[in-house]
């Protein structure tokens, strides 16, 4: 598969207005907004080494470019990239440099649609090219070779939709679409993948369906996924409030000691491999016994709501 980075350098030779007498003072890099596949970020290095001035220089990918500005259009391929910046001061013969990971987002991936349904042998299937533009060229390639449409198989509307009447073993592979962006450059874009497998993920929720209040629990995800290496597990809350003293989330295990009686409370299990558009998920409700709630409930949910905010904060970090 061919690389569609568009690379090319700007030379804006910055002048730093700050001078640090003495110690190592490395440079910094800086750029505005998130970092967008198909998108031009521009990079800026500065160092307080720099008086009278600095030649830069750029290391990226492996490929080396001049100038205190660099603007880069990723192209789909990496999701997180090494940026080196070197500080060379012409003057005094000193360098600095600096080396930051970019995380790269793509915002064109290929998908089931109708969304999470599942390819199933002689059946018609659908994929997308989400992210895409109507009217621009889409391409597919299957295991990173071109796909050649036949008479089974059919891209439809501008190539956004990859239709497939009667689906066959030989089907099963890693499907990615390459996307023009509707951007001046018209840059193109490797999405992210999906991999057409007739062997599905099963996920289920071991652990009690009534609990008490004032008790631990423990609830395990069972997946036959291979966890952290295939797929990664999330537990997501789903606008649900989850009353609790105490709730643990570590990778496949909840821990948890619910406290207000009568309640239903769902336990939602989510595994996915977001490189690959794989993705399952059960929910499992869980009914809390006892009907009465207690005059210090009050009190104590305050403190509850700190905690689903903390909860909150460790999916955000886990997935
Ligand atoms: C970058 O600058 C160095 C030193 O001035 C020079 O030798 C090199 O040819 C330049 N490279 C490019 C790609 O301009
Ligand atoms: C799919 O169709 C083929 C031939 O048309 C048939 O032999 C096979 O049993 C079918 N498989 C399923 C899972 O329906
Ligand atoms: C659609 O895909 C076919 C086959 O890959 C390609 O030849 C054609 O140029 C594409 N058309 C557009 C509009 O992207
Ligand atoms: C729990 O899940 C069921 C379906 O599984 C749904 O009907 C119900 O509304 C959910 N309850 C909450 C509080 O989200």
């Amino acid at each position: 598969m061919a690389f569609y980075n568009t690379f090319h350098t700007v030379l804006v030779l910055t002048l730093a207005g700050v001078l640090t007498a003495g110690g190592y003072v490395s440079p910094s890099i800086s750029h505005a907004g998130g970092v967008r596949a198909g998108y031009e970020t521009t990079f800026t290095c500065k160092s307080a080494n720099c008086i009278p001035q600095c030649a830069y220089s750029w290391t990226l990918k492996g490929r080396t470019f001049n100038g205190s500005a660099l603007a880069w259009t990723p192209g789909g391929l990496d999701s997180i990239v090494r940026l080196q910046c070197d500080a060379f001061n012409t003057e005094s013969g000193s360098s600095r440099s600096i080396v930051t990971i970019i995380e790269v987002t793509n915002p064109v991936s290929v998908r089931p649609s109708p969304a999470l349904s599942l390819p199933v042998l002689n059946q018609s299937f659908i994929l997308d090219c989400t992210g895409s533009f109507p009217g621009l060229p889409v391409l597919w390639y299957k295991d990173g070779q071109a796909v050649a449409p036949d008479a089974s198989l059919g891209l439809v509307k501008h190539n956004t939709s990859l239709e497939f009447n009667s689906l066959l073993t030989s089907d099963s592979g890693f499907y990615q679409c390459e996307a023009t962006m509707a951007t001046l450059a018209q840059s193109k874009v490797i999405s992210l993948g999906y991999l057409l497998s007739f062997d599905h993920w099963s996920v289920s929720i071991s652990g009690p369906d009534t609990v008490f209040p004032g008790t631990q629990y423990t609830f395990t995800c069972k997946t036959n996924c291979n966890i952290n290496v295939d797929c990664s597990i999330r537990w997501p809350l789903r606008g649900t409030i989850l009353t609790s003293t105490y709730f643990s989330v570590s990778r496949n295990i909840v821990k948890w000691i619910p406290i207000v009686p009568g309640m239903v409370q769902n336990l939602t299990c989510v595994v996915e491999n977001t490189a690959f558009g794989r993705f399952a998920e059960v929910t499992k409700a869980v009914k809390i016994k006892g009907s009465t709630t207690s005059g210090s409930e009050k009190v104590r949910l305050s403190g509850v709501i700190q905690l689903i905010f903390f909860v909150g904060l460790l999916f955000l970090l886990d997935s």
